[in-house]
């Protein structure tokens, strides 16, 4: 697979890389919409990852090309890089580039050949993946010494502030610092994680992730209007973070709150709980206890912060009734993916059951993926 991508890279740039990376993409088990509330979620690395090829350029250029975008190589001053600059795929890789200047690193060019198998649109973080397969890159080519929790800042930066995205760090910290057999407890405040065992095989389940393949437009808008009510609920409440608002405090506050910020704020802090137990259940190897809060989640997901849409809705439900554990959408929402935790004897089944359903409903066959928890961005070669 490796000598595919060094002759895709010779084809793009000549001669050779200095070395391959690669950045998983994620899925989140529970804990959704809680990262920029300075709370707590719990991804897991796929097995699906970015690869890239890399080189460093000593004229200060840096080159990008992506098996899957295509077209000529994307080619930069780095010392012209700058927020809007670019606006293509382009801008996440360059944005880390940038990020790394910005926070006062010496790097330089490079040239950067890209392969991907985590899928686009999907939910799944493709976008942290190609940042993150970057920062690994740059930190060993350039012998910048940072580790994976701060290359995952220096992605989220680059996708907050060079790519215009306004998301939190979950994707980055999940893409940069997840280990092999393990989730990663996230605590955002603290900006700390814990690995977490996570072997649903070893428990006879498996956990599928069922890519509805839509993604609604929506989304960028919906996800700032989002933050930005538990910003307007906090600042109501006299709150540093909805991670400060314990459950048993959610009744008073909700009567302080109009009635439109109630349920995002009921859903954050339910969803900090959620994360506290499912973490409890894995540290004791009840894997299939996540199931019960898989569904309760995404109740809360679809009818409180209302990021569902009819296909998660049909296939978290489609699945359930064929016997999964527990459903629910994962991401950012308004379309990609749902996860499922189900017998691993059942799993086949379930997922027949999933595939008919999207069909009598019109909808386009979802895709299916096993999830492995795999390794963090990494130096593969
Ligand atoms: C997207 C963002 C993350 C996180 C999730 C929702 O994936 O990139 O930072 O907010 O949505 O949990």
């Amino acid at each position: 697979m490796n000598d595919a991508l060094r002759t895709a890279f010779a084809a793009v740039h000549g001669g050779r890389p200095e070395g391959i990376w690669a950045a998983p993409g994620r899925v989140n088990l529970i804990g959704e919409h809680t990262d920029y509330n300075d709370g707590f979620a719990l991804p897991v690395a796929l097995a699906q990852t970015t690869r890239l090829a890399a080189r460093r350029r000593t004229d200060g250029r840096l080159r990008l090309h992506s098996a899957q975008a295509g077209g000529p190589v994307v080619d930069l001053a780095v010392a012209d890089l700058a927020p809007g600059a670019v606006t293509t795929w382009a801008a996440y890789p360059a944005g880390v580039v940038w990020a790394l200047g910005e926070a006062g690193h010496r790097t330089g060019g490079a040239d950067l050949h890209f392969d991907s198998t985590v899928p686009t649109g999907a939910g799944l973080s493709s976008s942290a993946a190609l940042e993150c397969a970057v920062a690994r890159a740059y930190d060993d080519l350039y012998g910048l010494g940072l580790g994976p929790p701060a290359l995952a800042r220096i992605a989220q930066r680059a996708e907050n502030a060079f790519a215009g995205v306004p998301c939190g760090v979950m994707d980055q910290m999940a893409s940069s610092c997840c280990v092999a057999g393990a989730a990663l407890h996230l605590d955002v405040r603290a900006g700390s994680h814990e690995h977490v065992p996570f072997d649903p095989e070893a428990a006879g389940l498996r956990l599928l992730v069922i890519d509805t393949r839509v993604t609604h437009d929506l989304g960028d808008g919906a996800y700032a209007a989002l933050r930005t009510g538990c910003e307007r609920a906090c600042a109501l409440l006299g709150l540093a973070a909805l991670r400060d608002l314990s459950p048993e405090h959610l009744p008073r506050a909700e009567r302080l709150l109009p009635a439109r910020l109630r349920p995002l704020v009921r859903h954050v802090v339910t969803e900090n709980a959620r994360v506290a137990e499912a973490v409890a259940h894995l540290k004791a190897g009840r894997v299939a206890e996540l199931g019960p809060i898989l569904n309760s989640a995404h109740a809360s997901l679809r009818d409180d912060y209302r990021v569902s849409c009819p296909e998660t809705d049909l296939a978290v439900d489609s699945a359930v009734a064929a016997g999964a554990l527990g459903a629910r959408i994962t991401g950012g929402g308004f379309g990609g993916s749902v996860i499922a935790l189900v017998a691993a004897d059942r799993a086949e089944r379930m997922g027949a059951a999933v595939t008919a359903a999207f069909r009598g409903a019109g909808y386009r066959e979802p895709h299916l993926i096993a999830v492995t928890a795999a390794p963090g961005a990494r130096r593969i070669e």
